[in-house]
């Protein structure tokens, strides 16, 4: 059973505040939604813990876009869905990839983003999947935290806009099924609050931290595709979570990214013996679609009996090392790793979520007035396998559709909240005591066991059981974001391992050992919502994403 809120609550008795619009999330399509939207309307901009804890700031190889002379949106197009293995939504592709090079354009001549140039021109890197040299960066290998910092650099200025930061959103609220604004909690008092408001953007990020290896920070438990679920959105492709090949691979360290943009330079990966492991298997070789280096680093690691192989970028001039890659550079210094001496020890994590909050090309989810943009949303630019680098421009491109749409929705649903303040929710809720560390890491450690990179009926069928026992932690009246980040991973947990089961085939980042082969019967989305507080799931053909004639998204 899934509840509609985490809480009981009676709005009557909470501190509510009004804004036209509430975004929540301060990553590149929050930031770059909030900065749109506040030269017009008055926007809180809600973050889980300060504005700079995002999986954009640490995003390092760069945002891709067809700026090359030899490039145009044509090949970019082409090769987004080869990487998506047949499950792209082929208008959101074209979206992606035509409206692209306007909007970074936009953002180095009227965000003042700094991009890195030879001669006058974007120094543009090649990365996993890509045909040409597409993909431009800052500061070497500090893409997002430019990004980031000149977005909000920009923000800060803006009357218009709230920042709140320590903000843990625990709902959507709704009123008779159209979007009223979000249930939260000040996370540093502990208080319960809301924001009134006609339209939510949803910019939440993704749930790396589902397992316990991966490249995302500690915020990214998937929440916003959670409560979307909980309020009425439609969810996709939750079986498509990718791994990113080389994540720094040391004992009692975290894992840390090492961009691909060091194999787009030149790097490659080695066993213990130096051996190069992607020869022969991908005419790209180290340069082949991430699902494909995975599954081959996976196979040779079984087959040779290591945890980790070796990315070796040793041949390449230190000094150019030193200089195109000075983040990765000094942080492998600090772990102990000189990386123009020695190769880098790496092994696949939880990276990015290809799938979530169904939206069509302009955001809308299927509750009105609630939009999604970036990694919680799945538009279906990124089918089974995201492209490396389409996610940033992801966020770019889709929140300057947003706002295209956005005036409309504030003007309409502001009539429509007037009864919000009566808004309350009852039900029952069970005070068991529940260990949320302990129990959030066994999560996390059968999530990599058994809906890893390769998966398994027997593998899964375990991993529900575990979970169905568990899932009286939806029931639970947890007061505190710890908990509520609980609750949310076991929701999602649930629905990638029912879409991992249904999905009886290998295709991009879902792997089964049992069904090798991809079936064109497959070539459809898994979409979840709940009904009468149940999952439900439709099983809908690539194209019709969104669905059709059900009032949902994209319905005028
Ligand atoms: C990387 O720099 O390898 C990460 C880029 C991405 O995930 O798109």
């Amino acid at each position: 059973m899934i509840p509609r809120y985490l809480v009981n609550f009676d709005l009557e008795d909470l501190p509510g505040v009004g804004f036209d619009l509430v975004v929540v999330g301060s990553g590149v399509a929050g930031l770059s939604t909030a900065l749109r939207a506040a030269r017009r309307f008055r926007v809180a901009l809600l973050t889980k813990t300060t504005l700079t804890v995002t999986a954009t700031r640490i995003a390092q190889g760069g945002i891709a876009s067809a700026l090359g002379a030899d490039d145009s949106p044509e090949l970019h197009f082409e090769d987004t869905i080869k990487a998506g293995k047949g499950l792209c939504e082929e208008e959101a592709v074209w979206t992606l990839v035509r409206e692209g090079p306007r909007r970074i354009t936009e953002l180095i001549e009227e965000v003042g983003a700094h991009f890195d140039c030879v001669d006058g021109h974007l120094d543009l890197t090649i990365e996993g999947g890509h045909s040409r040299r597409r993909v431009a960066h800052a500061q070497g290998d500090a893409t997002g935290s430019e990004l980031e910092a000149s977005l909000t650099r920009r923000l800060l200025y803006n009357k218009r806009l709230d920042v709140f930061e320590n903000y843990y959103a625990i709902d959507i609220l709704t009123l008779d099924g159209r979007c009223a604004g979000v249930l939260g909690m000040n996370a540093e008092e502990g208080t319960m609050n809301y924001f009134r408001a006609p339209a939510v953007v949803l910019a939440m990020g993704g749930m790396g931290q589902l397992y316990p290896v991966t490249t995302n920070p500690e915020i990214c438990t998937g929440d916003g595709v959670s409560m979307a679920l909980r309020a009425g959105a439609e969810v996709a492709d939750l079986e498509f979570l990718q791994f990113h090949p080389t994540s720094l691979h040391l004992p009692e360290t975290p894992r840390w990214l090492i961009s691909e943009a060091l194999r787009g330079e030149g790097a490659v990966i080695v066993d213990h013996s130096g051996n190069r492991i992607m020869d022969g298997v991908h005419p790209l070789k180290d340069l082949a679609p991430r699902d494909t280096v995975v599954n081959e680093m996976v196979r040779v690691m079984k087959e040779q009996g290591i945890d980790h192989l070796l990315l070796d970028a040793t041949h390449i001039p230190a000094d150019k090392l030193k200089e195109r890659f000075p983040t990765i550079y000094r942080h492998c210094l600090e772990a102990g790793v000189d990386i123009t001496q020695v190769p880098i020890p790496v092994s696949p994590a939880a990276h990015y979520m290809s799938g979530g909050v169904v939206t069509d090309l302009h955001g809308r989810t299927r509750v009105k007035g609630l939009y999604a943009c970036g990694e919680v949303a799945c538009t279906g630019v990124h089918g089974a396998n995201r492209l490396a680098s389409n996610s940033l421009l992801e966020g770019l491109v889709f929140s300057w559709r947003i706002m295209q749409e956005l005036p409309r929705a504030v003007s309409e649903g502001a009539r429509e909240l007037d009864g919000l303040s009566g808004l309350r929710h009852r039900s029952k809720r069970s005070r068991l005591p529940v260990e949320m560390s302990l129990l959030r890491r066994f999560v996390q450690q059968m999530m990599m066991d058994c809906v890893g990179f390769r998966r398994s009926k027997e593998g899964l069928e375990e991993a529900m059981e575990f979970i169905a026992k568990n899932l009286e932690v939806l029931r639970v009246e947890y007061l505190n974001p710890q908990g509520f980040e609980l609750q949310n991973m076991i929701t999602l947990s649930a629905l990638m391992i029912r879409a991992s089961l249904l999905r009886e085939e290998s295709r991009g980042c879902h792997y089964r050992v049992d069904f090798p082969g991809q079936a064109e019967f497959w070539r459809k989305h898994i979409v979840f919502r709940v009904e009468d507080g149940e999952i439900a799931h439709e099983l809908r053909a690539v194209g019709a994403l969104t669905g059709a004639g059900d009032g949902g998204v994209g319905d005028e």
